[in-house]
């Protein structure tokens, strides 16, 4: 029972309290993992087949030797690296090896409903299946896979279940660059060096670990040559912590979003990753050494507010100077979404009086056995999705990826600055979003809040879009 200790009383009104310091030291500075690429098992082109396992595994985290069991795929923290290119089939046989029934989610794929890892399609413990779908053009980007299962994500989740899965494209206008993965999780660890269960704070407030770990590691240097242009790829697949990131004193191009590379490189110093999303960002090496830093930020009204510190995630060492191309003034065309056919209105809010919805979208929790909307394959669908609880609650859309026209911060509305394609939106207390998108596939999709605490409580929705 997700909800089991959960103390709903002192939510609002309690004093921030400073995060606790970590029971556990962990080994620092070794140079950046790479992550772990899955072996393809086959050997016709166009054709991925994979194997993941998720089971219990020990792995060393602490510095003094003493092992922790994770919960892990194919034994690995983070997850095998998935990497295959648009237009691939993919085959991914699954063992389920946990204590308790899981999925595969394809976060931000465009796969079958059927193949999405859907609560609705739980594999048991000791069973297997496969995962089966085609990639279509256009989908080069960054995406993730997690369990899925109802009542289990979160646990799953910060137990050590996820990955990263990159398609990739054969005209990529950055394909000459070092392409550098770095997958962002939240690890806490109790004094004998193991992974505790959620606290009621976390259940309300979602779980933020004691260290933010990158490719598996605390604060890895990253070794970088002096006028090296490299792609960063970065993943937020913490369960509830906003990463305002930048590299300060290094030039920083954004390049991407969750779906791929918008239209054109944009000079950012920082950017804003709710869990779940992803950015591409394009950096340039310089001769002085410089660090990847998570810059304070407030996640609204919390019981264990954020303490204001600026958290370094990397360093930067500096190698021998080299030359690099100049960055392409255009990526990518994506053509705005039409007007839409259908529009509907998604509320979030907390009732912290009703233990059983304490999170809702629209008045309700989840139910997998209730569509909250129907839609059609090939419409164009308009959303407003409003925040109107006391902190940030980022909002997930399965199934295929949308555009974000318009912003509400409280005092008006204002347009995007850029078009990108998206499945995670932030969505600050007080702010609304205007998104567009178009389903190819039919099936059931849900929408949820990335929080995934919050997501086991039932802020979550689905709609199903009919062929
Ligand atoms: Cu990344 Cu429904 O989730
Ligand atoms: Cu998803
Ligand atoms: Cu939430």
């Amino acid at each position: 029972d997700p909800h089991a200790g959960m103390d709903h009383a002192g939510h609002h009104g309690a004093a921030p309290a400073a995060r606790s310091a970590p029971a556990v030291a962990l080994p620092e500075g070794a140079p950046l993992p790479a992550l772990a690429p899955l072996a393809n098992r086959s050997r016709q082109a166009g054709r991925f087949v994979g194997e993941l396992v998720a089971a219990p595994a020990r792995v060393g985290l602490a510095a003094d030797g003493r092992s922790t069991e994770v919960w892990a795929y194919n034994g690995s923290l983070p997850g095998p690296l998935i990497e295959v290119y648009e237009g691939d089939t993919v085959e991914i046989d699954f063992v389920n090896r946990l204590p308790q029934p899981t999925t595969i989610h394809w976060h931000g794929l465009p796969v079958p409903a059927e193949q999405d890892g859907n609560p609705m399609d739980p594999v048991a413990p000791g069973e297997r299946r496969r995962y089966r779908f085609t990639l279509p053009a256009d989908s080069a980007g960054s995406y993730w896979y997690h369990p899925h299962p109802h009542g289990h994500t979160a646990e799953q989740v910060f137990r050590g279940l996820a990955g990263a899965f990159v398609v990739k494209s054969r005209r990529d206008p950055l394909g000459q660059l070092r392409d550098v993965p770095l997958l962002l999780s939240d690890l806490r660890l109790d004094e004998h060096a193991a992974i505790p269960p959620n606290t009621p704070a976390d259940w309300m407030d979602g779980r933020e670990g004691d260290y933010v770990l990158v490719n598996g590691a605390l604060r890895p240097v990253l070794t970088l040559a002096d006028g090296e242009r490299v792609r960063l790829r970065v993943w937020n697949a913490t369960s509830a912590r906003v990463l305002r990131l930048a590299l300060p004193g290094y030039e920083t191009w954004r390049v991407g979003s969750d779906g791929g590379l918008i239209e054109a490189p944009r000079r950012e110093a920082e950017i804003v990753l709710s869990p779940g999303e992803r950015a591409e960002w394009v950096v340039t090496g310089r001769a002085q050494p410089g660090a990847l830093v998570a810059l304070p930020y407030r996640r609204g009204k919390m019981m264990s507010a954020e303490v204001d510190e600026t958290l370094t995630l990397a360093s930067l060492a500096p190698a021998a100077r080299v030359a690099s191309a100049p960055l392409p003034r255009r990526l990518r065309r994506i053509a705005p979404l039409p007007a839409p056919a259908v529009r509907r209105q998604i509320v979030l809010e907390e009732n912290m009086a009703d233990p059983k919805a304490m999170f809702t979208l629209n008045g309700r929790v989840y139910d997998m056995a209730r569509a909250d909307f129907v839609g059609r394959v090939g419409q164009v669908e308009e959303w407003e999705v409003v925040n109107r609880a006391d902190m940030d609650h980022p909002f997930h859309l399965h199934g295929t990826q949308f555009q974000v026209l318009a912003r509400h911060d409280g005092r008006g509305w204002r347009d995007e600055p850029y078009r990108a394609w998206r499945d995670v939106v932030s969505l600050p207390a007080g702010h609304a979003v205007r998104l567009r998108f178009v389903q190819a596939l039919p099936g059931m999709r849900m929408f949820h809040c990335h929080i995934l605490e919050h997501e086991e409580q039932g802020m979550m929705g689905q709609i199903d879009v009919r062929g």
